[in-house]
């Protein structure tokens, strides 16, 4: 592998994290979300290293279940947005997937179906995030259908908050009353109802939405999707150091431009070091000059704009660094000097969620021992 660039997975960061999040709500069984490659860490390794902790997985769509499923994982896994069509039901009762339910048509679907056993539902409630599910009446109304079915053997609350990562609480606590009150009303019709309510921000900020389960995605990452200090986020431990290294060196006179649009003009000589790494590969193009990286694990910055294949960074400062030297774009450097990936996030105008799930297949992912 001549090109350096590689993104490094530390997998005991990985199950910490996931510990971590069973420590935030320890009355609640933790589902791993796996969803999106495992939000670009590699879907089956991250799999396989929970596997011994987690009772069961999340992923978005069946395609992400069954590379699971093949991959030897036997745990129940749970498709977060259902069936997008009703063929997939028979590959779900066959997989034991438990899906989600949050619309007319497959509700009427499932009904309808004539499947070897019958399925776990997870319906889904629209408590306020007005994305996928049902509000009060028609959630109440599936429910009591859902509860009676053949076709079903267990029925779950399953909800999203819209706002858990602010600073104001005010709508994610307007979201836990619209949840309360629906499951006060359930409860008191005799049934019992099993929730699935909180994702990273609410696991570690939001104690009171602490259901049967607990679903964190972004946090098994070591990533903080909090914008509030919070003394749980500070034990998160990054599983994704995405490394490359100096390629080229070159010395600026002051006045001039580098790289492409000569957005980043020379205020002094400046000492430029050209690194292995670009948009090709999913760095954001939108990084400032400014946006921080580490080099042989002390702190610079980005300097022009980023190109396909390559980066350029301020090395004046300094001056040990050449050719061959180690480039922590995030994550931890060999002298366990750490980069957030939120921090490399804000500077270019997004989250984290993006930056990880963005980096692309010809990024070799290594995983690291020790
Ligand atoms: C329905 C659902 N549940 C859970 C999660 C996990 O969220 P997070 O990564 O913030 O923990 C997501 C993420 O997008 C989601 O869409």
């Amino acid at each position: 592998m001549a090109r350096p660039l590689r993104a490094k997975l530390d997998l005991d960061a990985l199950r910490h994290n996931y510990r971590l999040a069973c420590e935030c709500a320890p009355e609640s069984r933790a589902l791993a979300v796996l969803k999106a490659n495992a939000y670009g860490h590699g879907a089956l390794a991250c799999a396989r290293a929970l596997e011994p902790l987690a009772p069961a997985f999340a992923v978005a769509c069946i395609e992400e279940a069954l590379e699971l499923r093949e991959g030897g994982i036997d745990k129940p896994i749970v498709l977060l947005e259902g069936f997008f069509e009703e063929s997939e039901l028979e590959i779900i009762a066959r997989e034991g997937f438990w899906t989600t339910l949050h619309s007319d048509w497959q509700i009427e679907a499932v009904e309808r179906s004539r499947l070897p056993g019958p399925i776990n539902a997870w319906l889904k409630f629209d408590s306020g995030m007005h994305r996928l599910g049902f509000g009060t009446e028609d959630f109440v109304r599936h429910w009591r259908r859902l509860a009676l079915s053949p076709k079903v053997c267990g029925v779950h609350l399953v909800t999203h908050f819209a706002t858990a990562d602010g600073v104001d609480m005010a709508y994610a606590n307007h979201q836990l009353a619209e949840i309360e009150a629906l499951r006060y009303r359930l409860e008191a019709e005799g049934y019992e109802v099993p929730c699935c309510l909180a994702n990273s921000p609410a696991t570690l900020a939001l104690a009171r939405a602490r259901g049967q389960w607990h679903r964190p995605g972004l946090m098994l990452y070591g990533a903080d999707p909090l914008e509030r200090a919070n003394p749980f986020s500070a034990r998160l431990r990054p599983v994704m150091t995405l490394e490359s290294e100096v390629i080229a060196v070159r010395s600026v006179e002051p006045g001039e431009p580098v790289g492409y649009g000569g957005r980043f003009i020379a205020s002094r000589q400046t000492r430029i070091g050209v690194v292995a790494c670009g948009y090709g590969d999913g760095y954001d193009r939108h990084a400032v000059d400014g946006t921080p990286v580490l080099v042989d694990g002390r702190r610079t910055a980005i300097a022009g704009k980023v190109s396909m294949d390559m980066l350029t960074v301020d090395l004046t400062d300094l001056p040990t660094a050449d050719i061959g030297a180690k480039v922590t774009l995030w994550g931890r450097a060999e002298d366990g000097s750490q980069l957030s990936v939120d921090e490399v996030a804000r500077h270019c105008d997004t989250i984290s969620y993006t930056l990880l799930t963005g980096i692309l297949p010809r990024v070799p992912r290594i995983v690291s021992v020790g």
